[in-house]
C-alpha cells in the first residue's frame, strides 16, 4: 500500500535532517527551484489534492486565488492547531517527519511568492513545537529555508507560533487574529484570506497534512498522486482510530479505504469482542453513523452521501455499551466552553444546549427539553458567524435524531 506521509516513520531519527536527506528529502525543493512558480501551481492543481484540514477544498484552486503580483507581501500559514476531538494526524507528521512539512512549506512559498510563513501549533503540543524549532534551525543551516534558499536568491522565513489552547483558533481567520496578538475570534467572510488575511495581506493557509503532501507531488508528479485513492479523493489520509478498539492508532491509507477494514483490520476490532453501536467518522464535528451504516468507503463524496463528512479523519469507535446521551452531553460541554462568544446563536445556543443536556443526562429533563435542544440545533444551522456553530448543531442534532430512544429513556415526564 503506497504511503506518502508516514512512509519512513519506522526509520530511527527521521526528524534529523541528515536522516531525512538520506531518504531523498529536500529533493522536491531542489526540483522546485528549477521550475517556474506557475508550473508548480499547475502540478498541485493537476494532482487533485484537497485540503486535509476538514473542508476538502482543492488546494490548487486556492493557490490560484492569490494575487499574481509578486511585489505584494503574501503570507503562508500552516494550521497545526489540531483541536478537533478525536484527531491525531498532524502530530504524527510534525513529531516524526517534521522536515517533510518544512519542505512542503518551502515549495508552496516559492510557488505562491510568500517570503514569510508561520506554523501555528496548539500550545499543548509544546514538545512538538521544540522539535519543529530544531528542524527549522537545521533546515536553515543547510540552506533549505531562510535567506537565499539553495543560492536561488529567494528567501522564505518560517516562525513557530504556539496557540493558547482554544479550539476556535483552528478556524483560519480566528487563527490569524490570534497570530496578530488579539483574542482568537473568527472574522466575517468575505473577504477571504487569499485577498485579505494575516495583517490584511493575501494569505494561504493549509493544514499540516496538506502541506506535507506537496513534496511527493513535486517529486513524483501529479499522476503518481492521482494513482492513489479514488476519483475526486486522491492520495492518502492519516486516519486516527480511537475509542473502543483493540489497537487504537494512526494509520495512513489511501482515500476510499473501507471504514470496516479501518476498524476491524487496522484497529484490531472492537474491544472485549463487543458489538458496535456507532462510529463518528471524522472528528466530533462529523455526524455520527449507525453500526449498519459503516459499510462505506472513506472518501469525501461517500461520507457526504450518508449525511456525514470525512472531516479530520479522526474515527471514534463506540461499542454497544456506551451511552450516546453521555457522549452528546460531553460534546455540548466542549462546544459551549469553546464558543468564542462573538455571535449570539453560538454563544447562547450552545450554552442552553449544554444546560438542557446536563438536565436530561441527570434524568431531570422533560420531553420539552429534548425538543428544545433539537429546535436550537435547527436555529443554529446557517446562522452562526463561523462553521463551529453549524458543526456543533449537526453533531449533537444527529446523535439525538439517530438515537432518540436512548435520550427518551432518560426522560420521566
Ligand atoms: C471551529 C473550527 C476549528 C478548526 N480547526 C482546524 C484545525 O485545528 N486544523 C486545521 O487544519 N483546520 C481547522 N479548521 C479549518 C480551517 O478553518 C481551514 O479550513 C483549514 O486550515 C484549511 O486548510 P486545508 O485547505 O489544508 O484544509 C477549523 C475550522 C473550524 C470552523
Amino acid at each position: 500500500m503506497e504511503t506518502i506521509l508516514l512512509k519512513n516513520i519506522e526509520i530511527p531519527d527521521l526528524d534529523s535532517i541528515d536522516v531525512y536527506m538520506g531518504q531523498g528529502g529536500y529533493g522536491a525543493l531542489e526540483k522546485t527551484f528549477a521550475l517556474p512558480p506557475e508550473e508548480v501551481i499547475s502540478m498541485v492543481e493537476e494532482s487533485g489534492l484537497r485540503g486535509r484540514g476538514g473542508g476538502g477544498f482543492p488546494a490548487g484552486t486556492k493557490w490560484k486565488f492569490l494575487p499574481k503580483d509578486r511585489e505584494r507581501k503574501i503570507y503562508l500559514i500552516c494550521n497545526a492547531d489540531e483541536g478537533e476531538p478525536g484527531t491525531f494526524k498532524d502530530r504524527q507528521i510534525m513529531q516524526y517527519n517534521p522536515h517533510q512539512l518544512i519542505e512542503g512549506m518551502a515549495v508552496t512559498a516559492y510557488a505562491i511568492g510568500a517570503h514569510f510563513g508561520f506554523i501555528y501549533i496548539r500550545g499543548e503540543y509544546d514538545w512538538i513545537a521544540k522539535i519543529l524549532v530544531q528542524a527549522l534551525e537545521d533546515a536553515e543551516a543547510k540552506g533549505f529555508v531562510g535567506d537565499n534558499i539553495l543560492d536561488s536568491g529567494y528567501s522564505f522565513q518560517i516562525d513557530v507560533f504556539r496557540g493558547a489552547g482554544s479550539y476556535v483558533c483552528g478556524e483560519e481567520t480566528a487563527l490569524m487574529e490570534s497570530l496578530e496578538g488579539r483574542a482568537g475570534r473568527p472574522r466575517l467572510k468575505p473577504p477571504f484570506p487569499a485577498l485579505s488575511g494575516l495583517y490584511g495581506e493575501p494569505t494561504l493557509i493549509h493544514n499540516v497534512v496538506t502541506l506535507a503532501c506537496i513534496p511527493f507531488i513535486i517529486k513524483n508528479g501529479p499522476d503518481a498522486f492521482r494513482a492513489i485513492g479514488k476519483p475526486r479523493s486522491y492520495g492518502t489520509r492519516v486516519f486516527g482510530v480511537s475509542g473502543h478498539v483493540n489497537k487504537p492508532g494512526a494509520f495512513e491509507c489511501p482515500l476510499g479505504i473501507s471504514l470496516k477494514s479501518l476498524i476491524y483490520e487496522f484497529a484490531g476490532g472492537i474491544k472485549g469482542n463487543k458489538g458496535l453501536k456507532a462510529v463518528i467518522p471524522g472528528g466530533i464535528s462529523s455526524p455520527i453513523l449507525l453500526a449498519d451504516e459503516i459499510d462505506l468507503e472513506m472518501d469525501f463524496e461517500s461520507l457526504a452521501a450518508v449525511g456525514s463528512m470525512l472531516g479530520t479523519g479522526g474515527v471514534i469507535v463506540i461499542d454497544e455499551d456506551a451511552s450516546i446521551p453521555l457522549i452528546a452531553q460531553k460534546a455540548a460541554k466542549f462546544y459551549a466552553h469553546e464558543s468564542c462568544g462573538q455571535c449570539t446563536p453560538c454563544r447562547e445556543g450552545l450554552n442552553m444546549i449544554k444546560i438542557l443536556m446536563d438536565r436530561i443526562v441527570m434524568e431531570q429533563g422533560s420531553s420539552n427539553d429534548l425538543e428544545m435542544v433539537m429546535r436550537l440545533c435547527r436555529y443554529m444551522r446557517g446562522s452562526t458567524l463561523c462553521p463551529m456553530g453549524d458543526a456543533a448543531a449537526m453533531s449533537i442534532g444527529t446523535m439525538i435524531r439517530k438515537f432518540r430512544g436512548e435520550f427518551e429513556e432518560l426522560i420521566h415526564d
